[in-house]
């Protein structure tokens, strides 16, 4: 196995080239409410501020819209229910608590903990994806930094290439991206390869935005309802070409019975990449600051568990894959991701002063001012524990389901 700082094309595979596009044009459609398109035009200015001219390649094809998404969510946001809220709110339970310890579990949540884990993902993740929409992390998950030149968006289409070329993701090949958000990133891989994707998400309202933008594209991509944490996976064994996730692994119970379903349902010689939060060989539970920075984190990130590199690679071999490179996949700014997550945090702190105005003269609903409020908690301590080198989201492994492995016997 590899230890490597970058991610480096496994191999060339015949992709097309990146098409140099300029920033997709704001679409406009038509506003239902004046005061929704005096917000929108104010979000509009904020992303200004927070946009830095980049000069990278990259295909922004696949990411248009960005105006109508933000109006579309806080459309929906503007219309949740007080219990839709209240779900929300309680949802963050399960980022005080960690699968490691089963015990704080049950006495939490009840014997049944894992359908209150469910829930508790569902309430969260149906109102988290707008909110992460009303900025640049539609895809919610801060990448690595693959140019410093570049925003996040730019940075996250960046990473993605490089995961089709590890991959060697070609035309026609079918891939399975796990915890597939609101399928933006199967809609780039497909985009840039003629991969058809399946996506696997608990969220049924992320899903179905998730059909609409593929439905309107064309794109060859598929979207499956299921918890995974609910094994087994209802997907044909030997039937993928390559799997691939982003940032949804500390949602995972069982590592080890997850990455055994993955590589049932590839065929021999398929590729997987994971980009994921890790605690680092620095982070020590026992250091108080440490343990205080984590638990601050982790509900800011929405992590249950915070595996270590280790526990990783052993679930992995254990389930019968090949670790071939293991890293950090940040190459700019020192392979720290402090950069892009103090630009999130800055962009949603501006957007929160914004709201909070709009609350005032009644232009929002005063349930606006707990949204923000909440998704803007504990920024800083992020910064600083990437800065510390004692956690990650941006830890990434390249694996292998072996050519030569005998057949999987079916279980009956
Ligand atoms: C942190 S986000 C990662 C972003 C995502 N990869 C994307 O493409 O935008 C985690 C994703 O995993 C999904 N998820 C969380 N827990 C899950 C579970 N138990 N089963 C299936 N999907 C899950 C969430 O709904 C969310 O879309």
């Amino acid at each position: 196995m590899a230890t490597r700082s970058a991610p480096v094309p496994a191999q060339a595979p015949a992709l097309p080239p990146p098409a140099k596009v300029s920033a997709s044009p704001a679409s406009h459609g038509s506003s239902d409410a004046a005061s929704s398109s005096d917000s929108i035009a104010q979000v509009k200015q904020a992303q200004k501020v927070q946009s830095t001219p980049s000069s990278v390649e990259v295909d922004r094809s696949a990411s248009p819209g960005r105006i109508t998404t933000i109006r579309n969510s806080f459309r929906v946001l503007k219309n949740l229910t007080p219990k839709q809220m209240d779900d929300f709110m309680k949802s963050y339970i399960i980022y005080d608590l960690d699968w490691a310890n089963e015990a704080q579990m049950i006495d939490t949540l009840g014997p049944d903990y894992q359908s209150a884990v469910h829930d508790c993902l569902v309430s969260y993740y149906s109102v988290l994806n707008h909110l992460c929409a009303l900025g640049e992390v539609e895809k919610m998950y801060i990448p690595p930094v693959m140019s410093i030149r570049a925003g996040i968006l730019d940075n996250q289409l960046l990473y993605e290439e490089s995961v089709a070329r590890e991959l060697g993701l070609k035309f026609g090949d079918k891939v399975l991206d796990l915890g597939c958000g609101r399928g933006r990133v199967a809609a780039h891989m497909s985009k840039y390869t003629g991969a058809r994707v399946t996506g696997l998400n608990i969220d049924a309202d992320q899903l179905s935005s998730a059909r609409a933008f593929a439905a309107k594209r064309n794109l060859p991509l598929e979207f499956i309802q299921q918890d995974f944490n609910a094994l087994p996976l209802a997907l044909e064994s030997q039937s993928f070409d390559a799997f691939y996730q982003i940032q949804a692994l500390s949602l995972c119970k069982d590592l080890p019975a997850t990455f055994k379903e993955i590589h049932r349902v590839l065929k021999p010689g398929a590729k997987i990449s994971l980009l994921d939060w890790v605690s680092l060989p620095a982070y020590d539970p026992a250091n108080s600051e440490h343990a205080e920075l984590m638990r601050r984190i982790k509900p800011l990130i929405g992590a249950v568990g915070t595996p270590t590199v280790d526990k990783l690679h052993q679930a992995l071999e254990k389930a019968g894959f090949r670790v071939l490179q293991s890293g950090n996949a940040s190459v700019d700014a020192d392979g720290l991701q402090a950069p892009l997550i103090e630009r999130a945090d800055g962009y949603f702190r501006r957007l929160q002063a914004l709201v909070m105005a709009l609350v005032k003269i009644h232009v929002l609903p005063a349930h606006f001012k707990t949204l923000m409020k909440r998704l803007t908690k504990d920024g800083e301590a992020f910064v600083k524990a990437d800065r510390m080198r004692l956690i990650t989201t941006s830890y990434h492994i390249l694996a292998e389901k072996p050519l030569d492995e005998k057949p999987m016997v079916p279980s009956s």
